[in-house]
Parts: C-alpha cells; sequence; structure tokens
C-alpha cells in the first residue's frame, strides 16, 4: 500500500502546542536531560555505502538505537524523559524552585519521587523505559503487558523493578485498562500512544524521541533527502518528521511513514483523511509495530509533516533485517530486530519499485536516511529470522 499524503493540511505550520514541544529547543531539552543520563554522545550513524549502491541511491545512513541508554531501543528515549519531566515538574510546584536535571538526584526531589508511581500500556519497549525512568529517579511503575508480549520482553521490564499486569486481548485493550486502574489509584500514566484529552504526556514521550533527528543532523554532513521512520501508533515518526520540518524548515526531507502491512493503522488513517481503526488479524513479525489505533498526536503531525504513508510485509522485514546483519562489502553489520529493520524494509522496498521510485523521487542523488529502531530485544526470535547470534 502506498499513499501520498494530499491530506488538507500537508505541509501546513505544526499547531502551537506540537511546535513547541516537537522542534528545535524541545530537541535540545532532551539533549541536557541525555547529558545527565551519561548518554550525551548519543548513538552511532553508520554511512551503509554497499547498500546504498545496491539499492542504487546516492547515500544511506543508518541511526542504530539498539544501545539507547543500555535498554536495547530508541523507546528509552520517550518514557524516561517523560517521567524525569513529570518528576521535576511536580517537584518544582512543590518545593517552589526552579530546578533542571541535575537536581533529580537531590535527596528532596528523589524523595518526592519515591511517592509517584508511573504506569503504562507496552508491547515491550516503551514499558521498559517507563521502569528504568522511574527506577533511575526513584519512583515507582506498574506495567500493563498484552497477551502476545513474550516472556522474554517481560522479564527485561521486570529487571526494573517494576510491578507487571497481564492483560487479556491485544495492545490497544492493555492501554485502555491501564488508564481504567491508573485512574483508580491515582497513578501517573505516561502513555505512547494520546486519546481524546490526554495529548500532553504523549507529546513529552515524543519529545524524548526528537534526539534522534538531532543526532542524526549534527553527525551528517548535508541534510538528508529522504527519511523513512517506522510506525506502531506513531509516535517516533510524527516527532522525527516534526523535528525535521522545524529545525530544517524549506530544506525538509521527504518524510515517508512505514507501517507493517498486517498493522497498517496509519497508513489507512492517511488513506482515510482522518484517524481509523483497523482490524486486527494475524500478529505481524514486527511485534512493536502491531497496533490497530494510530495516536491521534501523532496523526495530526503526520498529515501536516509527512509527505507518504506505506507498507512493508513481514517478509520484507525479516530480508531487511538480514541484510543489516550480514552487510554488503564495506557496511558495518548491525543487529536489528523485527521492528527495528522495518524502516530500512521500507527504504528496500520502494528503492527497488519502478513506481515507488517515481512517486518519490528517488535516485542515485538521494541522501537517505532511516533509523534502526531496537536491536535484538528478543534474542531468540533474532536467532530463528537471521540464523544468527545477536
Ligand atoms: C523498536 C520500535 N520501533 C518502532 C516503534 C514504533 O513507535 P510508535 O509506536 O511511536 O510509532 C516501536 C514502538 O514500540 C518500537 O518499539
Amino acid at each position: 500500500m502506498f499513499v501520498r499524503n494530499t491530506m488538507p493540511m500537508h505541509r501546513h505550520p505544526l499547531d502551537p502546542a506540537d511546535r513547541s514541544m516537537l522542534g528545535r529547543d524541545a530537541s535540545a531539552a532532551v539533549a541536557r536531560y541525555l547529558d545527565f543520563r551519561g548518554n550525551g554522545v548519543g548513538t552511532p550513524l553508520r554511512m551503509l555505502g554497499g547498500l546504498a549502491r545496491e539499492l542504487g541511491l546516492g547515500a544511506l545512513a543508518v541511526k542504530d538505537e539498539g544501545g539507547r541508554l543500555g535498554l536495547g531501543s530508541f523507546k528509552a528515549l520517550g518514557g524516561g524523559f517523560a517521567v524525569a519531566q513529570l518528576v521535576l515538574e511536580a517537584a518544582e510546584e512543590q518545593l517552589g524552585r526552579r530546578l533542571g536535571y541535575a537536581d533529580l538526584a537531590a535527596a528532596d526531589v528523589r524523595s518526592l519521587a519515591s511517592t509517584m508511581t508511573f504506569a503504562c500500556a507496552t508491547d515491550g519497549n516503551h514499558g521498559k523505559s517507563v521502569a528504568e525512568g522511574a527506577a533511575a529517579v526513584g519512583a515507582s511503575a506498574v506495567i500493563f503487558v498484552h497477551a502476545h508480549v513474550s516472556d522474554a520482553r517481560v522479564a527485561a521490564i521486570a529487571r526494573h523493578g517494576a510491578r507487571i499486569v497481564r492483560v487479556d486481548g491485544s495492545y490497544d485493550e492493555s492501554v485502555r485498562e491501564a488508564a481504567r486502574v491508573a485512574a483508580r489509584e491515582g497513578w501517573t500514566i505516561v502513555s505512547d500512544t494520546s486519546w481524546p484529552g490526554y495529548e500532553r504526556i504523549p507529546l513529552l514521550v515524543m519529545q524524548g524521541y526528537t534526539a534522534m533527528a538531532r543526532e542524526a543532523l549534527a553527525a551528517l554532513d548535508e541534510p538528508p533527502t529522504h527519511v523513512f521512520v517506522q510506525v506502531g501508533v506513531g509516535g517516533v515518526a510524527a516527532a522525527v518528521a516534526a523535528c525535521l520540518a522545524e529545525t530544517l524548515g524549506e530544506q525538509r526531507p521527504v518524510f515517508v511513514a512505514v507501517d507493517p502491512a498486517r498493522a497498517a493503522c496509519m497508513a489507512v488513517s492517511a488513506a482515510a483523511g482522518h484517524p481509523v481503526a483497523v482490524a486486527p488479524g494475524e500478529p505481524t513479525v514486527m511485534a512493536m509495530l502491531d497496533c490497530f489505533e494510530p495516536s491521534p498526536v501523532a496523526f495530526r503531525v503526520l498529515s501536516r509533516v509527512a509527505d507518504a504513508f506505506m507498507t512493508v510485509e513481514d517478509e520484507d522485514a525479516v530480508a531487511a533485517m538480514n541484510r543489516l546483519a550480514r552487510p554488503a562489502p564495506g557496511d558495518t553489520a548491525i543487529t536489528a530486530g523485527e521492528s527495528g529493520a522495518a524502516g530500512i524494509a521500507g527504504v528496500m522496498v520502494a528503492a527497488t519499485d519502478a513506481e515507488l521510485r517515481q512517486a518519490l523521487r528517488l535516485d542515485g542523488k538521494s541522501r537517505v536516511l532511516a533509523f534502526v529502531t531496537e536491536g535484538a530485544t528478543d534474542p531468540d526470535r533474532f536467532r530463528a529470522l537471521t540464523g544468527l547470534d545477536p
């Protein structure tokens, strides 16, 4: 499925609230948080010249998020940043003084944080980020996981001291259950998806993701001409696209949002011109992208700053994982999980399809940027799909 963005808001300015939380200043605040967390240098940007040549592209830059904050995925940026920000805001109100990220280590701020509980629903990676972020500031976390989250992923979350609650049903059902229980218990929900009346915290999570765009631009000699980002509920695609558009203005790249064909909530919404839920079907191998309702905030942002929406099949993601793990001559090998490889799968599909190449104006001069959003966060899956040890 390929959908060109013909929505009326395409390339219109962002809403002021979205702009203030996803623009250049917002990403600078995240960089200060990452400095405090000891991740000031960020993640590596790999130039895959061999794969670019194979695909008939000028250059292919891949930001490898597998090592982010030791959590295995870019999601480490979002939940943890939102928790830190919410603790600081509560502490500023209670203590009556302005605070910076370094104050998260102060005894009175940690004492206040120890009274706060943060909750969320997760496919795996977001929950790990909230759990780790809460532990880092001395707060508690309760993480809701749906029926298809593997035991390995649950164990990786529990390792950060969070309480785990299993929910029957899909990701979207776990989101609703987490919201219901948190309202009853007085916990703060730190969701990576938004819903009507609940936008600020998901925007804080998305603000955390803008670090990827900021770091990528800083590492590149020239801005990219094309950017491909995979979509679960759309938060990361919207954050990266918004930050690039706000930072680069008219020089912004062609932005392509990449959905799994089996959970194409954003592509289907783009075709409809408004957010729609798709019917859950056979689970996609891209387990972290198995979402059936787009985040309304992400849709609002992407309707303005995405230029196209496309889908990739499960076998495309597996082919991308294998291409990254067994690279073209001269390229560095990258360990990508199934969802982590989905953006590159989008690049590989688009670059090798004559119609898509033309529609996206991809050619031998294109400088493409994509994100490996996770490493082998489920090592057994990685072994099964690549025949390699992570
Ligand atoms: C590795 C990975 N990539 C991409 C995504 C998609 O992010 P979003 O749900 O913000 O679209 C996720 C979401 O959990 C993820 O874990």
